[in-house]
């Protein structure tokens, strides 16, 4: 099986929809298979920039597939609303599959995860998205799936059943109550132009990869969002990493083979929670503003810190990674001294691994290895060779703490600023 695995091996907003496009190109499939529209995915194109939240980032790519899987959320008018924008853009968009088994996000979906975060003392700072709620639904098996939302007696059925239930809840949230009628209205709309989108995936997914077709499975956000493997309870909903691909694809799980890490050249995070290598001074400003560090999805101010190598041991270790595609490097540029964090100190020990009681992880001081900054432009490089020697420094000590060598640099928001080096070239992606 010949398949890439992306996935964020941070806080989210790594660069994975810049590297998804850059590998598209030589996909018949582009997977999506967990989170919402709560993920913000820019891709540069020239002069155009482009948000994706749902629609994997092969969409620009003639040819390739564009799948949304069932281990998605997909609230209908935020997808109607994107594809509205490709089409304006003259993108096309008749390669877009909606899984049949992906649940939907419900309008009362994000008025329950605004209530829920305005009654929590320790607030996620989520995306208000619905993604919580509609994922607990689906847990409690209260969701709707596409196959059934799609069918007009199945629908209707469903929310009639929901909202006495529903209204109960928002009783105690003191929300507004939703009307069946309203709902069933409102719903039938969306579901009549979502229907040419929803089909069965199982078998187009199962065709290519036993034709040895090249297929991507996206994943939104990272690892320290993943509800089991990262920072809990500041998470997401849903899982992020490698092990998200078999159920959330709806694949084997020995589909994932080769799993490309992508991992900014620093770290941002937006949204609450422990950070150990945050800073707030006049770099991570500079940081901020080269690197353009606002949220995709909801604008907010991202939050800065130097790249820390226990994060992405643990991303290592809990996906396979195989290589990394290292982001935003240039974004580095101007700065003294770079700093690496190799080992947290906990209780006055060393440690290299991210403990899982949040306690524990507030109190992990970093410990730093400093690095030389570089001064040159990186631009118009394409050969690691190339590369100011500071920087070269730098990606050494990533790949030798991490034991994880560096496949692709990034050097720009643009596809033709990615340096090849040679773990990718072994891949025979490119062929
Ligand atoms: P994603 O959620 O992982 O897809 O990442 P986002 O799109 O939320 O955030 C990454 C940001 O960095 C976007 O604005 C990209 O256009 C931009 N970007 C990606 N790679 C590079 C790079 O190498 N250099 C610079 N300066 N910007 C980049
Ligand atoms: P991409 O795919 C960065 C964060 C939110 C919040 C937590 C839970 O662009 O990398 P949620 O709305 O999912 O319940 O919020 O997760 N978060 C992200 N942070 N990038 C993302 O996606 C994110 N998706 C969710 O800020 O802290
Ligand atoms: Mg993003």
């Amino acid at each position: 099986m010949h398949t890439l695995t992306i996935i964020g091996a941070q806080w989210g907003d790594e660069g994975k929809g810049k590297i998804t496009d850059f590998l598209a190109r030589h996909a018949a499939l582009t997977v999506r298979f967990q989170g919402g529209n709560n993920a913000g995915h820019t891709i540069t194109l020239k002069d155009r920039r482009f948000a994706l939240h749902l629609i994997p980032s092969g969409v620009f790519t003639q040819g390739c597939v564009n799948i949304l899987g069932q281990g998605m959320v997909i609230n209908p008018k935020a997808f109607l609303e994107e594809i509205a924008m490709l089409k304006k853009a003259g993108i096309a968009t008749k390669n877009i599959v909606i899984s049949d088994r992906a649940h939907v996000v419900l309008p009362y979906h994000q008025r329950f995860d605004e209530a829920l975060e305005a009654i929590r003392i320790d607030k996620v700072g989520t995306t208000f998205r619905g993604i919580g709620p509609a994922y607990s639904d689906k847990a409690t098996r209260l969701g709707i799936r596409m196959a059934d939302f799609i069918q007009d007696e199945t629908r209707k059925a469903h929310i009639e059943a929901l909202v006495p239930h529903v209204n109960r809840q928002s009783e105690g949230l003191g929300l507004p109550l939703s009307d069946v009628k309203q709902l069933q209205d409102d719903m039938a709309v969306l579901a009549t132009e979502l229907k040419p989108f929803v089909k069965p995936v199982g078998d187009l997914l199962h065709h290519a990869l036993y034709e040895n077709k090249k297929v991507l499975f996206e994943g939104a956000q990272g690892t320290m969002l993943c509800l089991d493997n990262g920072t809990y309870p500041f998470v997401t909903s849903s899982s992020p990493t490698a092990a998200g691909v078999p159920l959330g694809a709806g694949v084997p799980p020995q589909a994932v083979t080769e799993v490309i890490g992508v991992v900014k050249a620093y770290t941002t995070r937006v949204g609450a929670g422990a950070f150990p290598t945050e800073f707030n001074d006049p770099i991570a400003e500079q940081i901020r503003q080269v690197g353009r560090e606002y949220g995709t999805t909801t604008g907010r101010p991202r939050r800065i810190g130097w790249l820390d190598l226990v994060v992405l041991k643990h991303a290592a270790r809990t996906s396979g990674i195989t290589q990394w595609a290292l982001m935003l490097v240039d974004v580095l540029q101007n700065i003294d001294m770079l700093r690496l964090c190799t080992h947290y100190r906990l209780n006055g020990q060393e440690i290299d691994h991210v403990p899982a009681s949040m306690v524990q992880y507030a109190q992990c001081e970093p410990v730093y290895t400093d690095l030389q900054g570089f001064k040159t432009s990186l631009e118009g490089i394409s050969q690691f060779e190339d590369l100011p020697e500071p920087l070269k420094a730098y990606i050494h000590k990533i790949e030798t703490v991490t034991g994880v060598p560096v496949g692709l640099i990034s050097t720009g928001p643009e596809r033709n600023q990615t340096i090849r080096c040679h773990p990718f070239h072994q891949l025979d992606w490119e062929v």
